[in-house]
Formats: structure tokens, sequence, C-alpha cells
């Protein structure tokens, strides 16, 4: 009985909040059914109206709940805000506008924003022979990407040899090899996301392996100089402290 009443609950709410609503949001583009479909680097204009006339005219915005700073001269009887450009942050963002002296009065529109991963071009590494070669890729698409790919020299690259671990958490698509080799791992690597609304998308990494160069354990070296440098210095500090009683207690 609880559960039916809070489904019919569920289905008036939404009718009940336009029905009150003394405000009301004009947008380009057009919202469907409170969602404004867009994609990032676009623009999307909102204009609120109050409607008939109310004692307090004062508009106010929030998105997500948080208030939008307007000029003066945009807050009565009608305010207009310009999203441009969408970002992913937009993605599920609310924008409402509400009666300042009533938040009762209010309406919304959220937008729903289409992006694909951020892939272009191509980058050059340099890794020493037997040194460990990381790369990444953005892998953030909306709607979610359908396929992450990472090939070498154009052949998909083979999980099961030569050391190669593919990591995908959703932000990033990692290609890591602990020690790297020459012969097996020079060439240029290509990740390649694809996206249902945007097709595939790539980047190139040209990875040259340089030789291995000895390297002087240097730390170690400093660590020791200071630690012998600071054992003078307080054993200077402890004796003086010895004299300076030995003074004290005389006096
Ligand atoms: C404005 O209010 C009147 C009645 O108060 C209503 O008939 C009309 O549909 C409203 N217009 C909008 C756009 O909400
Ligand atoms: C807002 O509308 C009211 C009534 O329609 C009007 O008197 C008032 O001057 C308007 N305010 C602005 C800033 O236009
Ligand atoms: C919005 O309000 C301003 C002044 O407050 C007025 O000049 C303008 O005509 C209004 N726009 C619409 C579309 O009502
Ligand atoms: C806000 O508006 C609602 C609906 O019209 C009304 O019931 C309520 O009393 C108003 N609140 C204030 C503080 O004016
Ligand atoms: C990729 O191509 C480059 C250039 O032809 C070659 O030097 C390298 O060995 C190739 N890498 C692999 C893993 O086949
Ligand atoms: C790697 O990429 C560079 C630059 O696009 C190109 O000149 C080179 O031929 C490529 N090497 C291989 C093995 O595909
Ligand atoms: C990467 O994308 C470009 C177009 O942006 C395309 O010409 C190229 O063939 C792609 N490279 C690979 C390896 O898929």
């Amino acid at each position: 009985m609880k559960l039916m009443i809070s489904i019919v609950l569920l289905f008036l709410l939404p009718s009940y909040a336009s029905q009150t609503s003394v405000v009301y949001i004009m947008s380009s583009p057009e919202p469907l059914n409170g969602v404004i479909q867009t994609e990032t680097e676009k623009t999307v204009s909102l204009v609120c109206f109050l409607n008939g006339t109310h004692e307090d005219k004062e508009l106010v915005w929030l998105r997500n709940g948080a208030m939008i700073k307007l000029i003066d001269g945009n807050k009565e009887n009608n305010s207009s805000i310009c999203i441009n450009p969408v970002i992913r942050k937009d993605e599920g963002a609310t924008f409402t506008c509400q009666l300042k002296s009533n938040s009762s009065h209010s309406a919304s529109v959220t937008l729903s924003v289409t992006y694909h991963a951020d892939l272009s071009g191509s980058e050059e590494v340099t890794v020493e022979e037997e040194e460990s070669l990381e790369m990444q890729c953005d892998m953030r698409a909306n709607p979610l990407a359908t396929s992450v790919t990472w090939e070498l020299n154009g052949t998909m690259v083979d999980l099961s040899t030569w050391g190669f671990i593919i990591t995908n958490n959703g932000i990033n698509t990692k290609l890591y090899v602990k020690k790297v080799d020459r012969s097996l791992h020079e060439g240029n690597y290509t990740c390649t996301v694809t996206s249902p609304s945007y097709g595939p998308l790539n980047k190139t990494f040209q990875v040259t392996v340089t030789d291995k160069t000895i390297k002087f354990p240097l730390m170690p070296t400093i660590a020791g100089v200071v630690v012998v440098a600071l054992t003078a210095l307080l054993a200077i500090i402890s004796r003086r402290r010895v004299i300076a009683r030995c003074f004290k207690s005389n006096k």
C-alpha cells in the first residue's frame, strides 16, 4: 500500500510542480521533457520569465543549487543566462530559475551533454632501455566509449607477450611496460577510443628507446655528506652547551 502511494506520488509530482510555476524558462535549443540536448563547445541560452504581476519581481538563477551571479538589469521580470561554451562538467547540470522572495516559485531545465574523448595528434616519447614506459589517453565520452584499443606499428598490442599491461579506469586508458626493450617496444603506439556519437578518435605516441646510461649514485653520497656534517655540527653544539653551562654554574 505504502509502495503504491509512493508510485502514484512519483507520477504526480512533476506535473504538480509545473502547474504551480509562476516563472517559466524558454531555451535555445528547446528542451524535451525538461532536458536540453547539447554537446561540448555549443551554446545554450536560457531566459526566465515572470508570468503575471507579482509584488516581488526579482529572479535568481541556480546551477545545481548554487547561485549564479547576475548583473543588475538582468534580474527584474525576466532574466537570461548563456552557457557558452558548454563543457563536459555541464553534463547533468540543472539550471533553476526562481523568484528571489519565494523559492517555491521555480522552473528548471537539465542539460544532457554529449562529448568525445579528448584525443588528437601525436606526441614524441623518449625512454631509456630497461626503464618503465607509460602512456595514457583520455577515454571519457558520453555516451560511453564502446571500444578502446592500442596498436603498435599498426598491429593490435598483444597483451600475452612482451610485458604489456593495459588498464582502463573509465577516465584514462593506460599502456604500461615495466622494463623497456628496444627491439620489442620501440615504434608508434596509437590509442583509439570509439564512441557511438563520434566514431573513432586516436592519438599516437612515437616512442624512441635510448641506450641505458650508467647512473652515478648521487643521492646516497649527498645523504652521507649531510649526515657527517650534521654529526659534526651537533658535536660542536653540545660541546658549547657544556661550556656554557659550566660558566653558568660557576657564576
Ligand atoms: C501564465 O499564467 C496564466 C494564468 O495565470 C496561464 O494561463 C499561462 O498559461 C501562463 N503562461 C505560462 C507560459 O506559464
Ligand atoms: C517589470 O514589470 C513591471 C510590470 O509589468 C514594470 O512596472 C517594471 O517597470 C518592469 N521592470 C523592468 C526593470 O522593466
Ligand atoms: C525583459 O526585461 C527587460 C527589462 O526588464 C525588457 O526591456 C525586455 O523587453 C524583457 N524581455 C522580454 C522578452 O520580455
Ligand atoms: C511561496 O509561494 C507558495 C505558493 O504560492 C505559498 O504557498 C507560500 O506561502 C509562499 N511563501 C512565502 C514565504 O511567501
Ligand atoms: C616499429 O617500426 C619501427 C620503424 O620501422 C621499427 O624500428 C620498430 O622495430 C618496430 N617495432 C616493432 C615492435 O615492431
Ligand atoms: C611513426 O610515425 C612517424 C610520424 O607520423 C612516421 O614518420 C613513421 O614512419 C612512423 N613509423 C612507423 C613504423 O609507422
Ligand atoms: C587516426 O585518426 C586519423 C584521423 O583523425 C586517421 O587519419 C588515422 O588513420 C587514424 N590512425 C589510426 C592508426 O587509426
